[in-house]
């Protein structure tokens, strides 16, 4: 029963041209977006941002779910429907952010760990009381001189696996997201390597706390070289490096992978997604998705401007 439960919710999450929308920032990371625009960074904005962007017209037909954040699962459009109402009737199935933040890691300068796992049976049973039917956390993986450490990799991994086991007991699909960064001028190939070693930690950690794979989303980096690479790839180089990285690290049991979008611009995310499922989507043991915060909102953010003047626009 449970098991179907979760596969019934994966299908439906990762339906055909769909994808996912992340609008799970935290309320620091979504003033920080905000600030940057001259848009208030108050509770009433967050929600009319989030208001505008449930009430998009069609959204269900190109978005299977989407995932809010603490805040925003609570709040309601403007006529009191609240937002998870909302969703459901237009076919978005509601998600939920659950991590606590990725913090500085003790005794590995540079690095992060993500926290949360205190309290998180209670909070999923809340969750998905209040309607949600799957659940985010995501590690955070950083390029850099002599890392990710191996210390790194098995604290995330870990995490991420006791989060995804807590997840499945309580009914809840889990997105499990390792991302490695896109900061810094490491190339491509180093890129690969580290999302595989990632990507081999965060399995085999799953497979020690017994998650079931048929149950889950991996929500991974797509494999690019660092931002301030000189030696930028074209769009095909992209894609089969990413495809190359997952077919050696993702079990085929995993029936869903939903790209992050990182630092990517819409174009590009969207370019290098479609890329892969051109060239690779008949060999793939894994339908390909997104699951991109900035790559669909920003746009429509800097049209917005925090104005009701450019809601419709926008
Ligand atoms: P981006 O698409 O902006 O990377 O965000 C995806 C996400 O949900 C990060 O946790």
């Amino acid at each position: 029963m449970g098991e179907q439960e979760l596969a019934t919710t994966v299908q439906a999450m990762m339906q055909a041209g769909k994808g996912l929308l992340a609008m799970d920032e935290s309320n620091s990371t979504c003033n920080q977006r905000f600030a940057k625009l001259g848009i208030p960074q108050t509770e009433e904005a967050r929600r009319a941002w989030r208001e505008l962007i449930l009430t998009t017209p069609g959204l269900g037909e190109f978005i299977s779910g989407a995932i809010l954040y603490d805040e925003t699962i609570r709040q309601a459009k403007s006529d009191g429907t609240s937002f998870v109402k909302l969703m459901t009737e237009a076919g978005i199935i509601p998600g939920i952010k659950v991590d606590a933040g990725a913090k500085d890691m003790a005794g590995h300068p540079g690095e992060k760990i993500t926290e949360g796992l205190d309290g998180l049976r209670e909070r999923l049973s809340e969750y998905r009381q209040m309607g949600a039917r799957f659940a985010k956390w995501r590690g955070v993986i950083i390029i850099g001189e002599g890392i990710p450490s191996h210390g790194c990799l098995e604290a995330n991994a870990h995490v991420l696996a006791r989060y995804a086991a807590l997840c499945q007991e309580t009914g809840l699909v889990p997105i499990v997201e390792p991302e490695v960064l896109m900061d810094g001028d490491h190339t491509l190939e180093q890129c690969a390597r580290v999302t595989e070693a990632a990507l081999h930690t965060v399995f085999c950690q799953l497979y020690r706390q017994r998650v079931l794979f048929e149950g889950m989303i991996l929500k991974p980096n797509m494999v690019l070289p660092g931002l301030t690479c000189p030696q930028q790839a074209a769009v095909d180089e992209v894609a089969d490096a990413t495809v190359r990285c997952l077919l050696r690290a993702v079990p085929a049991a995993v029936p869903g992978i939903a790209f992050l979008s990182g630092s990517q611009s819409g174009e590009l995310a969207s370019a290098r997604l479609n890329a892969m499922n051109v060239r690779f989507k008949s060999r793939l043991p894994w339908a390909l998705a997104f699951s991109f915060a900035r790559a669909i909102q920003q746009p429509a953010l800097e049209i917005w401007q925090g104005e009701e003047a450019n809601v419709v626009a926008a």
